[in-house]
């Protein structure tokens, strides 16, 4: 499906959103209309046809996938589909052939998705977990620095966010990549913060492996995600979590007739091995349509466009005494605002008093998260500002 009518500031497309100013796209994004009927379609479909519906939306599944390549520069049938972020990375932490001793170096202050997993391998398999901070990998800093000398130590795998789900920040991905390479340590990206407002591109980065959920900057539903998984290290994995649709030809036999139930076909060395049973055909049906309106906009155009109205918003806290986290140049931005309250402002208090004034945001490991995406208007910024002097007057 492709949707012609997205355009910036524009919320046409969101009649039924409630907040003035929904400000949560870091946490969860209201369907679009065309998010709405694409559901609703596949819905009708199922409830006229049953099963027969089900080989029609095979189709869709794969322009989803070359869709979702063409967002990060890949190709399709590097890409898997997973129900969230997390279980993606799951696939990838246990389907590693590992070493006893191997070196995980991750990042103090991730989003737990990008650790439970890691911790389970290590578990597992008996690795090595090392936690560097993520302070100074901005242009000042000696985080690249940091990370090069543990990788000289000698480093399997590093996996990080593209962007901090609590700070925003937004990580050196092309350096950190490229310092991989340079040390044969594999590099891993929770992209979800990232995907939809941020540009991420899996080459000039040399990602070997990407997660991400649709429910976020992609605009989709709740339950549905993709992995990328780089050619070169699909075939280097140990299938340990595939299921009855991880194999070649895996659905011959509910199609072809009698002599085709085999259990000994190779589970596929290519990223969908990860698509273990039934599909989540609504997901992948909201998503392609959400997808279509952001590319049409294009991710660097909603990149500029956020970080416009950022810029605004950021301006007004910080004169309200805020202490904002958010990096000074473009290229290091994210979509993300998050600052620190002034002496005294409590943070639970001011988001209910925000939400009540329609204001919707969030307060993430205490920080106070502003995430605008393409149908905010700039605006919307004065009545933000407005909401939170009313509440600081209240006080
Ligand atoms: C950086 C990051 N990773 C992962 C997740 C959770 O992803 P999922 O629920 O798709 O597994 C979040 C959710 O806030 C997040 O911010």
């Amino acid at each position: 499906m492709k949707e012609t009518n997205a355009s910036f500031g524009s919320r046409a497309l969101f009649p039924h959103l409630k907040p003035v100013a929904y400000l949560n796209h870091s946490a969860i994004s209201p369907p679009s209309l065309p998010v709405q009927s694409a559901v609703h379609a596949v819905l009708a479909d199922y409830a006229e046809r049953g099963v027969d519906a089900f080989v029609s939306w095979m189709a869709q599944r794969d322009r989803l996938r070359a869709d979702l390549s063409e967002l990060i520069n890949a190709r399709p049938e590097d890409i898997g589909f997973v129900p969230n972020t997390t279980q993606g990375i799951i696939n990838m932490a246990m389907c590693m052939p590992w070493r006893p001793g191997d070196r995980i170096v991750l990042f103090d202050g991730e989003f737990p998705t990008n650790i439970t997993p890691w911790q389970r391998a290590a578990k597992e398999f008996d690795l090595e977990l090392v936690f560097l901070s993520l302070a100074g990998f901005d242009d000042t800093g000696n985080g690249l620095a940091r990370l090069k000398a543990e990788l000289q130590r000698g480093v399997r795998l590093v996996a990080v966010s593209a962007v901090q789900f609590q700070t925003g920040q937004r990580l050196p991905l092309d350096d950190m990549g490229q310092l991989c390479r340079e040390y044969g340590a594999l590099f891993s990206v929770d992209a979800i913060q990232a995907c939809g407002v941020v540009p991420v591109d899996v080459q000039a980065s040399q990602i070997d492996f990407l997660a991400c959920g649709s429910h976020k900057w992609l605009m989709g539903l709740e339950g549905c995600g993709f992995i990328y998984i780089r050619p070169e290290r699909v075939r280097t994995l140990i299938p340990r979590l595939a299921g009855w649709l991880s194999h070649e030809d895996g659905l011959g036999f509910l199609f072809d007739g009698s002599g085709h139930l085999r259990y000994d076909r190779p589970i596929r060395k290519r990223a969908d091995f990860v698509e273990v049973g039934a599909y989540n055909v609504t997901g992948f049906a909201a998503l392609e349509a959400s997808l279509s309106l952001i590319q049409q906009l294009g991710v660097s155009n909603i990149h500029a466009h956020v970080n416009a109205y950022l810029d605004v918003l950021e301006a007004g806290l910080i004169d309200r005494g805020f202490v904002s986290a958010r990096a000074d140049r473009r290229a290091n931005q994210s979509g993300i605002l998050s600052v620190l309250p002034p002496d005294g402002v409590a943070l639970s208090s001011l988001v209910e008093s925000l939400s009540v004034q329609h204001v919707s945001c969030s307060m993430p490991d205490g920080r106070l998260r502003f995430a605008p995406h393409w149908p905010n208007d700039v605006a919307e910024v004065p009545q933000v500002l407005a909401a939170i002097d009313a509440f600081i007057r209240s006080r």
